[in-house]
Order: structure tokens, then sequence, then C-alpha cells
């Protein structure tokens, strides 16, 4: 008889990686961004500090939230390289379970998983994601999670599984899913129920991050440096004042650095909509997952205007494809759903 293992639904993506893991009927997920450099950090002062200190092969890594240092995450190898390893065993450690055997469920950006000709499953690529996950590593002072199987999964259409379960589609509706995300715009056209993926597009060029180092520009022109965390962060509590005057020193610049920002968020709007409408001009319904769904929704309902209510905002759109794929891999019928978290990472 085999013993399954623990299984995690883990959305590797590029600026954070989003775990969702079922504990006794409750479905709990976090998000727990990427930031990791070279070299180790010294035993910190704090003792409620911890130090995340990893090897791969010879080369020596860190977690570090805020350092100017950290690796770029942003390229498509990223998928198959030693950062991809740190980002998915540091996300496993914050999820809170013992270490213990572990089946991943994990995802490729949408034109790595196919082939972008015929939309046939890219076994190459997925084989490399898999033995890539499967590699040593290893924590100083500490246990890792042992990975024992990986399964690969598409980014961005998984992430309406339920959604489209629930919607009375039929075998001819087609579904457009746009996953806006920290680095990379990916869209898929599902057919019916998930009979078929009709097309999919992928751009490194849009996401969230033209927004982020747009707020991170401006705040250091009102002489308030931010870090990439805290300026995503104010991107999202941009109508919170009293979060707005914390991070802003020089407040008579509140109002031009609000004005960049939403002027950002526009055009991030205007980018996907006008790529949205090139991929798929008459989709039957349009679903917005990813950490930027929010941004670009206002735009994707314009665009789409005829559609109506049916140009949908997923909830927690950010960790949706998390929570479909443990779902999906799960046996549970009923699942209570927890609030995401996101990791707390404190400027030192
Ligand atoms: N409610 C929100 N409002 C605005 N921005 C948000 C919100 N939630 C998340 N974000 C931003 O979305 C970005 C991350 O999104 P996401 O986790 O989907 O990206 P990713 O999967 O790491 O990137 P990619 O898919 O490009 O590889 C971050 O910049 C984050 O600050
Ligand atoms: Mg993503």
């Amino acid at each position: 008889m085999t013993v399954s293992a623990f299984t995690f639904a883990v959305d590797d993506g590029s600026t954070n990686v989003k775990v969702s893991w079922i504990e006794s009927t409750q479905l709990k997920t976090i998000i727990s961004p990427n930031s990791f450099r070279k070299d180790w950090k010294s035993a910190a002062l704090r003792r409620d500090k911890k130090v995340f200190n990893y090897t791969i092969g010879t080369t020596k890594y860190t977690y570090d939230a805020t350092s100017d240092k950290a690796l770029e995450t942003t390229h498509v190898d990223y998928q198959y390289d030693d950062l991809n390893l740190l980002g998915v065993h540091h996300a496993l450690l914050q999820t809170g379970v013992t270490p213990c055997p572990v089946r991943l469920v994990v995802t490729l950006p949408i034109t790595e998983f196919y082939n972008a000709e015929d939309c046939q499953r890219n076994e190459a690529n997925i084989e490399k994601k898999r033995q890539n996950l499967m590699r040593e590593i290893s924590l100083n002072k500490g246990d890792l999670f042992e990975v024992v199987d990986v399964v690969v999964m598409p980014e961005s259409v998984p992430a309406v599984l339920s959604t489209l379960m629930d919607s009375n589609c039929n075998e001819f509706t087609r579904s457009l899913v746009v996953d806006c995300g920290g680095t990379t715009l990916d869209m898929g056209v599902v057919v019916g129920e998930f009979d078929d993926v009709s097309a999919v597009y992928g751009n490194k060029e849009i996401g969230v991050s033209m927004v982020t180092d747009a707020a991170r520009k401006a705040l250091a022109a009102a002489d308030s440096d931010a870090s990439y965390l805290v300026a995503n962060e104010l991107i999202k509590r941009r109508y919170d004042m009293d979060f707005v005057r914390e991070v802003v020193n020089d407040e008579s610049q509140i109002d031009v650095i609000l004005t960049k920002i939403e002027n950002k968020i526009q055009e991030l709007g205007t980018s996907v909509a006008y790529e949205a409408k090139k991929f798929a001009k008459n989709p039957n319904r349009v679903y917005l997952v990813g950490g930027g769904a929010s941004l670009i929704a206002p735009a994707l309902k314009e665009a789409y205007a005829t559609l109506g209510e049916r140009v949908v905002l997923i909830n927690d759109a950010q960790s949706a494809l998390a929570r479909e794929l443990c779902m999906y891999h799960s046996d549970f019928d009923e699942l209570e759903v927890a609030p995401e978290s996101l990791i707390e990472v404190e400027d030192e």
C-alpha cells in the first residue's frame, strides 16, 4: 500500500509564491514574496527574527526582503533555476506545517506549458520544471520539506475551474482568462467547462511592476525611498490616507505621487485591454485573475462593455490559482476556505 504524501498547491510566480493546502477541512493560503540574494546572513540579533540561509550545490543564498542586491526572478529561466527552487521551499516553510515528504502541484506560464502553435503540452518544459524542484537543497540549522513528487499545471486558466463549473456554460462557451501578475501577462481561451484550451498568449513586458516602478520613482523624488514591497503596499492601499501619510515623508507631494500611480494604473489597464482585444476579440466571458486583476478591471470592463456582468473579477484574485489547484487535486467535497495571508516581511 502506498501512503499518499501531503499535497501543497504552489503557484510559484516570479514575484510572489502562493501556496494553498488543506488542514482538516480548511483550505489555507499564504503569499510569500520572493527576495533572495547570494551568500548568507549572519545570525539575527533579535531572537524572534529567523534567518533563512540556504545552500544549493555549492552556492549559498539567503532570504533578504529589503536587499537591493535581490536576485532577479523575472525572467523565464526563473522557472527552471535555483531561485525557483528557493522560492518554493521558502514559501513552504512559511505555512507553519512541520516539514515532511510532500507532493507539489506547481505552475508554468501558459506559453511554457503549451506549445503556442498547436496548444499541445510541452512535455520537455514540464519535465524540466519537475526535475528542477526535485533537486537537493539544504537549510542551515533547519529542516526542509522533502519533495517526493511534482505535478505541473499551466498558469491562468485553471484559476477559474470552479467558477466555470458553477456558471452553466455550454460546450461552445469561450472564456477568456486574463492573469495579470507582477511581471507578466498570461492569457488563455477556454472552451466549455474546460473541454479545451484553444489559444494561449504570454507577454513578459506587461505587469504590475510597471506601476510599482513608477510608485518607487515618485516616492524617491519626495525623499521617501521605498522598497519594492512598500511601494506595492502603497499601490494597494492608495485610498487609505493614514497609510499614505505614513509612507510619504513630504506631505506636500502626496497628490503628485497618487496621481502618478493612478496614471500608471490606467496605462497598465489600457495595455492589457489592447492586448486582450487583439488576442480574443469576442469571447463570451472574461475572467480576471492575478495580483493585478483589480487594477485592470475597469479598463477590461470598458473594453468588453457588451459583456456587462460577464467580465468577472475573481475574489482574492492573486491567490485564486493556488486555491483552485489545491481544490482540484484534493478529494474533499466540502471545504471551508480560510482568508489568504500575506507573509509579513519587515524592514530591518
Ligand atoms: N489588491 C491588489 N491591488 C493592487 N495590487 C495588488 C493587489 N494584490 C496584489 N497586488 C500586486 O500584484 C503583484 C503580484 O501579483 P502576482 O502574485 O499575481 O504575480 P506573480 O505571479 O508573482 O507574477 P507573474 O505571474 O508575472 O510571474 C504584486 O506587485 C502585488 O503587490
Ligand atoms: Mg503569476
